[in-house]
């Protein structure tokens, strides 16, 4: 297959200048590590290309590891965000909800950080949640992170400003590459603030909201922080990330723990909810674990 290079190089960068709560935080890889490493045989199936949690299970003494990602571009970029030697790990590109009758009962762990954003809920992850019990071994547990906004209303042009404000009081006189750093973060926090508000009540995203709050947020940011490099780093989070079409994003649902709960158990898992504090909105982000029983 040949791969476009530039494109590569584009979502190595993309990927670069993401950071938490795109990204995975120290206490999601905290839990992520201790359900991975309390397992004694360690056949590991990552849905996505996560580098932090390939390269724990490789750290963890993975006997078996697979990623499974549709775009072989990103599976790629994503490779060479790796920090360790990922040449045993059997990179598969396709589809996370295709039947693979050979990995039936084949892992001890299923993980995904954020990929149930991309799945319509509930048709597509009740087929996720039954399709990731077949290919657990008994006892296995399946460990992932999700998005959604806790009970309460919020401001979200308000918390737009003020973490923009934040950033500025909290960086003024800092050094650049500390400036950059702190840039990172804010535009993850904004990309996820997005989501404020959008939630529709069966679970899906308003995506006509979405598209133009991410417009509307890129031409003041461009405008605020128009050094090259801030501008990339804005682009990498509002542009590049989730946004395979024009009009709209990748990113399609937010179902909260309880729901997702509901279907879990329905496929025969016992699970437990647990809230990550990522910013901006704490509580949004959480993870679940949940066992095969
Ligand atoms: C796993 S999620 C979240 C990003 C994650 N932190 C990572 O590093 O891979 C994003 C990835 O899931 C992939 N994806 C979404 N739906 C998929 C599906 N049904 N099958 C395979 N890959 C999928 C997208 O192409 C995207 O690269």
């Amino acid at each position: 297959m040949t791969m476009d290079q530039e494109r590569i190089a584009k979502y190595r960068s993309v990927w670069n200048n993401l950071r938490v709560p795109v990204r995975p935080g120290p206490e999601g890889l905290a839990l992520y590590r201790e359900q991975i490493g309390s397992l004694v045989d360690r056949s590991i199936l990552i849905l996505g290309t996560t580098p932090e949690l390939v390269d724990m299970a490789i750290d963890l003494g993975g006997r078996r590891i697979v990623c499974i990602e549709r775009d072989p571009e990103i599976m790629e970029a994503l490779r060479q965000l790796g920090g360790r030697d990922w040449g045993n790990v059997e990179m598969v590109v396709g589809d996370w909800l295709e039947e693979r009758p050979s990995f039936a009962n084949a892992f001890d762990a299923v993980v995904c950080d954020g990929g149930l954003l991309f799945l319509e809920f509930p048709g597509q992850w009740t087929a996720l949640f039954r399709l990731v019990h077949g290919c657990l071994k008994d006892h296995g547990v399946f460990v992932a992170k999700e998005w959604a906004e806790p009970e309460g209303r919020r401001d979200y042009e308000a918390l737009v400003n003020r973490l923009i404000t934040d950033f500025s009081s909290a960086t003024r006189g800092s050094g650049r590459e500390e400036i950059l750093e702190a840039y990172r973060c804010l535009a993850s926090e904004l990309r996820l603030a997005t989501f404020i508000g959008t939630t529709r009540p069966e679970g899906s995203f308003d995506q006509d909201i979405m598209v133009e709050r991410l417009g509307r947020l890129l031409t003041r940011l461009k405008a605020e922080f128009p050094d090259p490099e801030m501008m990339e780093i804005t682009e990498s989070a509002l542009i590049y990330l989730a946004r395979s079409r024009p009009g709209t994003t990748d990113t399609v649902a937010g179902a909260r723990y309880e729901e997702a709960g509901k279907l879990l158990a329905a496929q025969g898992f016992r699970s437990k909810h647990f809230p990550l504090p990522d910013r901006p909105v704490p509580g949004a982000n959480y993870m679940f674990a949940a066992w095969k029983t």
